[in-house]
Formats: C-alpha cells, sequence, structure tokens
C-alpha cells in the first residue's frame, strides 16, 4: 500500500471539510480518502449535495471561505498541498492540476481573445517566447478541434458556441501539461449532441499525455465509458469505490446499487434493482449511524448507531456495515 501511495498523482486521506454557518458548523465531507494512480481516471458520482464538487475545489485549492480543509491530507505526488498560501496553490493550478468546470465562461476572461488567454497562461506556466507560445496556441486549438485556429485566434469568447468554448477551455487546462485534471461536469452544460464528442475529446488528451484526471458526473453512463474507477458518493463521505467494471456489474452497497438502476441501457445492470425512496439528508440533519440507514432497505440496529468505515472488500472498499452479507446481484443475467 505505501508503495502504491508513493506512486500515486493525488492522495487524499482522511479529508474532512467543515462549512462554518450562522446556524452551527456543517460537516461537508467526512473522512474522504482515496487515490489516483498516474494517468488513471477516476469519477465520482452521487447525487446532489453529496460533495462531489467539494472534493474537486478541496484539491484545486478554490473552497469558497468560511468551508475551509479541517483536517486530513492531500498530496500532489509526494508534496502536500492542502496547506500552501494562495500564491502557491495558484502556481499549482494550470501548471499541475487543471480544471474544466461545467461553465466554460467561469474560465475564459470575456474581454481577452482567445488566442491572447491561451498564449497568456502559456507563458506563465511554461519557459517559452511569445513566438512558441503563440505556436502551442495554435497547436492545441487544432487539437482541441478548433477549426481554422488562424481565423478564431483574434475571437472573444462569446463569439464561440458553447462547446466550442469549453474546448477551448479544455486547451487551457491542457496547456501546460498538468499531471491532473479536475473536470467537474465538464459537459453538463453543453448540447446533448455534442457532449459525447468533448468528452471523447478530453479522455483522448489525457490518455495521449498520460494526464490523471478526476471526473465528477451525474452520469454513470458517463462513468461506464470514461472511467477507470469509480468513488461512489453519499451525504460527504465515500462509500464504494473500485475499478468501473467490477462497481457497475456488481454494486455491493445499497446506495450504489440503488444508483445502478439508473442506467437501463448497460446490460451489466439488468437485474432487479431496488428503487431508492427518500432523499440525501440534508448537512445539519446526518441520521445516526450510517448516513444511508432511513433509505436502506437492509439497516439494521448496528447501521441505525455507527456509521461504518471504507473498508476493503474484495477488490475494491465499501462503507457498509453488511458489505459481505448482503446478497450479491445475479450476475448470470449477462448475454455475454
Ligand atoms: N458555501 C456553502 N455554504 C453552505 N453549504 C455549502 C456551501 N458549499 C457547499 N455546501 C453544501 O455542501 C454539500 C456538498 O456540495 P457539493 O457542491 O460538493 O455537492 P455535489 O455533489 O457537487 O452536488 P451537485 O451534483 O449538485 O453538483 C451540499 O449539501 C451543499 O449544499
Ligand atoms: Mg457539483
Amino acid at each position: 500500500m505505501t508503495n502504491a501511495t508513493s506512486q500515486a498523482v493525488l492522495t487524499v486521506q482522511g479529508l474532512r471539510v467543515e462549512i462554518p454557518t450562522r446556524r452551527g458548523l456543517l460537516l461537508a465531507l467526512d473522512d474522504v480518502s482515496f487515490t489516483i494512480a498516474p494517468g488513471e481516471i477516476l469519477g465520482f458520482v452521487g447525487e446532489s449535495g453529496a460533495g462531489k464538487s467539494l472534493t474537486g475545489m478541496a484539491i484545486l485549492g478554490l473552497l469558497d471561505p468560511p468551508g475551509r480543509v479541517a483536517s486530513g491530507e492531500i498530496r500532489l505526488g509526494e508534496r502536500r498541498i492542502d496547506q500552501l498560501s494562495q500564491r502557491e496553490m495558484r502556481r499549482i493550478r494550470g501548471k499541475e492540476i487543471g480544471a474544466v468546470f461545467q461553465d466554460p465562461l467561469m474560465s475564459l476572461n470575456p474581454l481577452l481573445q482567445i488566442g491572447d488567454q491561451l498564449v497568456e497562461t502559456i507563458r506563465t506556466h511554461l519557459p517559452v517566447s511569445q513566438e512558441e507560445a503563440v505556436q502551442r496556441a495554435l497547436a492545441l486549438m487544432r487539437a482541441v478541434g478548433i477549426p481554422a485556429p488562424e481565423a478564431r485566434f483574434t475571437a472573444y469568447p462569446h463569439q464561440f458556441s458553447g462547446g466550442m468554448r469549453q474546448r477551448i477551455v479544455i486547451a487551457l487546462a491542457l496547456c501546460a501539461e498538468p499531471r491532473l485534471v479536475v473536470a467537474d461536469e465538464p459537459t453538463t452544460a453543453l448540447d446533448v449532441s455534442i457532449q459525447a464528442q468533448v468528452l471523447q475529446l478530453l479522455r483522448q488528451l489525457c490518455r495521449d499525455k498520460g494526464t490523471s484526471m478526476l471526473l465528477v458526473t451525474h452520469d454513470m453512463g458517463v462513468i461506464a465509458e470514461t472511467a477507470d474507477r469509480v468513488a461512489v458518493m453519499y451525504a460527504g463521505r465515500i462509500v464504494e469505490i473500485g475499478a468501473v467494471e467490477d462497481v457497475i456489474r456488481n454494486p455491493v452497497h445499497p446506495y450504489t446499487r440503488g444508483l445502478m438502476g439508473a442506467i437501463p441501457s448497460l446490460k451489466a445492470v439488468t437485474g432487479p434493482l431496488a428503487q431508492i425512496d427518500g432523499a440525501m439528508p440534508r448537512l445539519n440533519a446526518r441520521p445516526v449511524g450510517c448516513a444511508f440507514n432511513p433509505r436502506c432497505a437492509y439497516a439494521t440496529d448496528q447501521c441505525r448507531a455507527q456509521s461504518p468505515r471504507l473498508e476493503s472488500h474484495q477488490q475494491r472498499k465499501v462503507a457498509c456495515w453488511l458489505a459481505s452479507a448482503l446478497p450479491v446481484k445475479p450476475a448470470e443475467l449477462e448475454t455475454e
């Protein structure tokens, strides 16, 4: 394990994020731990408010105050990055960790020509001349599928379509060849017809460069197609994490089992699946014990009393007292 950890591009250990509010302290992330290996794509799924974006923002050093990392560690390679100054963090963002958010306009300066934004970012992070930076910017525009990049170089963000803007954001995120990209719902705001293309582009560029990615999405179909491993979040915790194939074909946590019901198109999940009634608890109304227990068909007294830790189970990790006791989902239903 020590070995795997030391090779990881990103190591998050026991991450706890608190948000002080007038009505009390909210525990937004609780004991979140995971690693991302070089070149690996780790997907994060879970319903709205589970803590997916906060996890990405904590890694990027972009938590909105008063939200803060209260304990735990975030390491990029060997280097601890959760206690760096704003200035040091700004340097790491862009150079070592790229970011792609849902809304491309969040990442683009509306007053700057597209080409200048790329050149500026390239020159901030790489020791190249103006002319080299221009050539790199044009090459990047080409690589992300912008037609006639020379002609588009002087255009402003509003002159691009949503999809083209997100391609530019991807170019910006990757221009300094970072080790990790945090992509939070990178295609959700785009026209459905181009979502797959843009995702495919992001994945291809990461694969080509060996860049790791943390990919947040609501869409299990996207995870199935894009990620190597998947982390399922519920109420600020990871409840299951493992290889995409394993988790999709044979989800263990009752919450993951329920989520899989949301992707009827995958033949691996055609077995009978429990519907999840109810809603995820608010941060200030987390039930005692396992946060999922009020919605769980299998909950026992132990589940209502103690919160399970994320522990190894077969090839993955699961936070469920009943991980070994639950019926295995009938994999025989597969036709392959
Ligand atoms: N500044 C804040 N003040 C209070 N609560 C916050 C703040 N920021 C986030 N939260 C809460 O933290 C929880 C996790 O939020 P987060 O944005 O990470 O969810 P998410 O999993 O990304 O959801 P979605 O799928 O809707 O994007 C939510 O309950 C949210 O309301
Ligand atoms: Mg989010």
